[in-house]
């Protein structure tokens, strides 16, 4: 066992730190999926039904981070409409640094959904600088969503297969996939023993009951081994890393 903290002051880490530590795997030839999570430390998902009042700007660093290092951004539906979301807003900076490193300007958000039941005027679709994609069904009505500008892949028939989700989006070079939820999403990614990493944000807050856990939902058939693999600490927020443990 390791004292983790209190410990003496470090240096803080730099940009460049974090690239090396948070950087996806050189040479993919499969998808690798990171997913990202802020939890309290009694281990609600959310604070009035969104994350916001669990995030830190430290937090926010790392999930930008995982922002920038993907090709594409993951999302369940239930998270899109919760937080309303847009398209990837990238400063100029962050645009080259990307490009630097091999990547698209602006990385796409993609958005699984069973049901199709996104609003085509919202934000997703209509402030946005690259087309957003839509995983669903063959149940799922599509039209209106192409008509927005949507990329639309179907990946099932009655429930979106998320390996075949991955194969869609790898196909279209799309490999470093950076997961932002929600539990719906994440216990499903779990399920089909997907998750590569997971960067977990515990929050220094007791929440209480009533909020859902980060997985909800579908069961694992058995728990997952991952190993830590970096612990960031700032102003009482710890930012952890945990990567898929490949020998079981
Ligand atoms: N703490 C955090 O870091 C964090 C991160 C993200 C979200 N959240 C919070 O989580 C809450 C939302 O939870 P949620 O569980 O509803 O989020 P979610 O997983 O983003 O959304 C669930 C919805 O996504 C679609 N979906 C997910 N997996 C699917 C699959 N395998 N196949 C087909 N469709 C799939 C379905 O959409 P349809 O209903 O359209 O079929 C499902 O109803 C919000 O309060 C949000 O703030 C917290």
């Amino acid at each position: 066992m390791q004292l983790l903290w209190p410990t003496t002051p470090a240096e803080p880490v730099s940009d460049a730190d974090l690239e090396r530590l948070y950087g996806y795997p050189e040479g993919l030839t499969r998808s690798w999926v990171q997913v990202n999570f802020v939890s309290s430390a009694d281990g609600a998902a959310a604070v009035d039904e969104l994350s916001e009042g669990l995030s830190h700007p430290a937090d926010k660093r790392i999930f930008l981070l995982g922002r920038l290092l993907s090709d594409v951004i993951l999302v369940g539906a239930g998270t899109a409409r919760a937080e309303g979301y847009r398209g990837a807003r990238v400063s100029p900076e962050r645009a080259a640094r990307r490009v630097s490193l091999g990547l698209s300007e602006v990385p796409p958000i993609a958005v699984v959904t069973r049901s199709g039941e996104l609003d085509p005027a919202g934000p997703l679709f209509t402030d946005t600088k690259v087309p957003p994609i839509v995983i669903t069904t063959e149940k799922a009505p599509r039209g209106a969503l192409e008509r927005a500008g949507a990329e639309v892949l179907v990946a099932g028939v009655e429930d979106v297969d998320l390996h075949r989700a991955l194969d869609l989006l790898g196909e279209r070079g799309l490999r470093r996939v950076d997961c932002e939820g929600g539990p719906t999403l994440f216990a499903d990614l779990i399920a089909a023993d997907l998750v590569d990493q997971l960067c977990l944000t515990v929050a220094p807050l007791l929440a209480g009951a009533g909020e859902s856990r980060i997985a909800h939902g579908r069961p694992a058939p058995e728990p997952r081994r991952m190993d830590l693999a970096s612990a960031l600490f700032e102003d009482g927020f710890t930012m952890l890393r945990y990567r898929r443990r490949e020998s079981g």
